[in-house]
């Protein structure tokens, strides 16, 4: 059973689920629309427990998930959102145990996905290059995971190279603005079959990224996405979309480093046909036609 402990931060959810964020403190009260909670009748109760404000409104007084934590957290740098940062994790594969590199720190977020994949035995070298950012983002991860002896945080400016101490990686992850200018230090950080990912939020951006995975020659299986969520409405017999969605957020790229001279460096099936799209083949990611896909 986990009770809600004083000095930690919190979430009062209330019935429409729109969640509140406050640090816990004895002694101090909690204020919403006129109404009061005192922090004293939060302390020691049950994670996910009913409460009542001064004026009867009820909320439900919940530890976050990392998902809602990043959201409500104090932000320097724009965060990446939980459908992203669910994403990254899966398809740049971050295993327990693994190194991971990471820039820029920004606000923490994913790098508290990151952290909290490579569990106990791995480790998250992140470099960011605004010290304001860095110290944000370590009071964030703190404040969330406790301390994190699995994190080397560095003041850094990424595109100046990283560190042959630092490395090698099993996987590296990006989210700052000219990721083709760390492609050639990933091709030199990473391991033979490590992932590369990168994320931002332009066409324009992602173009030059791949370019520069191509131009590295070290590089394959080079793929591009992005997600949309789109949340539900059920209630009773509404049973629709929501009306409103985030239509965008960011473009993932994704590589794997590999030794040349099997394909071109963007992988089987992908090939320019005469009008300059690439040609699908039987098993190419994306294609359902599953058994197929495992004999290529
Ligand atoms: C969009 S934010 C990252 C947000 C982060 N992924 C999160 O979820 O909280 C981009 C960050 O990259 C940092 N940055 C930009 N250029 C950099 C560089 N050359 N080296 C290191 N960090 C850099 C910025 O200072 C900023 O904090």
């Amino acid at each position: 059973m986990r009770l809600l402990r004083n000095g930690e931060r919190i979430h009062l959810a209330d019935k429409k689920g729109r969640q509140y964020a406050l640090t816990l403190k004895a002694g101090e009260t909690f204020q919403y629309s006129g109404e009061t909670i005192a922090h004293d009748d939060l302390i020691g109760k049950l994670d996910g427990s009913l409460v009542t404000l001064s004026r009867g409104t009820r909320m439900v007084a919940l530890l976050p998930t990392l998902g809602d934590y990043v959201v409500k957290m104090p932000r320097g740098a724009q965060v990446i959102y939980p459908k992203d940062l669910a994403m990254i994790t899966i398809w740049a594969d971050v295993y327990p145990g693994a190194r991971v590199f990471e820039a820029g720190t920004g606000s923490g977020a994913l790098t508290m996905a990151l952290l909290r994949a490579v569990g106990e035995r791995g480790a998250v070298v992140s470099y960011e290059a605004r010290d304001d950012f860095a110290a944000t983002a370590m009071k964030n991860i703190e404040r969330y995971l406790g301390p994190v002896p699995t994190l080397l945080l560095r003041k850094k400016d990424v595109y100046d190279g990283i560190d042959d101490a630092d490395g090698p990686f099993d996987r590296l992850v990006l989210d700052l603005p000219e990721p083709w200018r760390v492609v050639p230090h990933a091709a030199r950080a990473l391991r033979p079959g490590g992932v590369y990912l990168s994320y931002v939020p332009t066409i324009p951006q992602t173009m030059q990224t791949v370019e520069a995975l191509e131009r590295a020659a070290v590089f394959g299986l080079i793929q591009t996405f992005e997600t949309l969520l789109r949340t539900w409405n059920i209630q009773g017999r509404s049973v629709r979309p929501d009306h409103r969605m985030v239509a965008h957020s960011g473009f993932m790229t994704v590589a794997r480093k590999v030794e040349p001279g099997l394909w071109g460096s963007r992988g089987p099936g992908t090939e320019p046909s005469v009008d300059g799209e690439a040609t699908p083949e039987a098993g190419e990611v994306g294609d359902s036609s599953e058994n197929e896909g495992e004999e290529t």
